[in-house]
């Protein structure tokens, strides 16, 4: 895949994503009728991958501010902590990428970008970590496969400490 022809993007109005189908009703039904409305009240920040430069919505994410509690971290993790009893986290909510091009490293290229805006927003307002929302088994797996690991009482949800991203994102 070309992804000097793909740009990633915040959610507008003039992105036409009718076409968007991720094997996800739920996931597709989100981006056509919802991800505006929480786009516009903050609730979450959309992005797509769109195609140039026929404009095409290829896949998004999404993020939002979120906390989580020591208890959520493992042991070893939680240790160094201050004891508060929330901590700032950065949350993946949703990612999807277009069934017909499925298997061709776009997922990668998403997560990657999330990762990395995650990690310039943290510069300037804290997170200790990335949290992902898996929404299947299946799903979960996929963030598994790059060391994203489950969160203690929340099975589907996986993360990645912000310390991590940085080390990651500098190799
Ligand atoms: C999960 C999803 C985002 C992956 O996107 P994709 O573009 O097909 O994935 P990529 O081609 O970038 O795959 C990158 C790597 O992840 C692996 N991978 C992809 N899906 C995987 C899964 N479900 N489990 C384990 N590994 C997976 C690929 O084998 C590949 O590994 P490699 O680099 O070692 O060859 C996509 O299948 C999708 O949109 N699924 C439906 C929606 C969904 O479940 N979203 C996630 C949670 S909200």
């Amino acid at each position: 895949m070309d992804f000097t022809r793909i740009t990633v993007e915040p959610l507008g109005r003039q992105h036409d994503r009718t076409a968007f189908h991720c094997g996800v009703e739920a996931l597709d039904r989100y981006l056509k009728q919802q991800a505006r409305q929480d786009a516009d009240k903050r609730v979450a920040a959309p992005f797509v991958a769109v195609s140039q430069p026929d404009k095409r919505v290829l896949g998004y994410y999404t993020l939002s501010a979120s906390v989580l509690t020591l208890a959520d971290l493992p042991d070893d993790l939680a240790r160094k902590l201050p004891r508060f009893p929330q901590l700032p986290m950065t949350l993946l909510g949703r990612l999807a990428v277009h069934q017909a091009i499925k298997g061709q490293g776009l997922g990668e290229h998403l997560l990657l970008d999330a990762l990395q805006r995650s990690l310039i927003h943290a510069d300037q307002i804290a997170a200790i970590a990335v949290v992902v929302d898996a929404k299947s088994e299946e799903a979960s797996r996929f963030y598994g496969h790059y060391g994203l690991k489950p969160l203690q009482a929340h099975p589907l949800q996986r993360f990645v400490p912000m310390t991590t991203v940085a080390k990651l994102l500098s190799e």
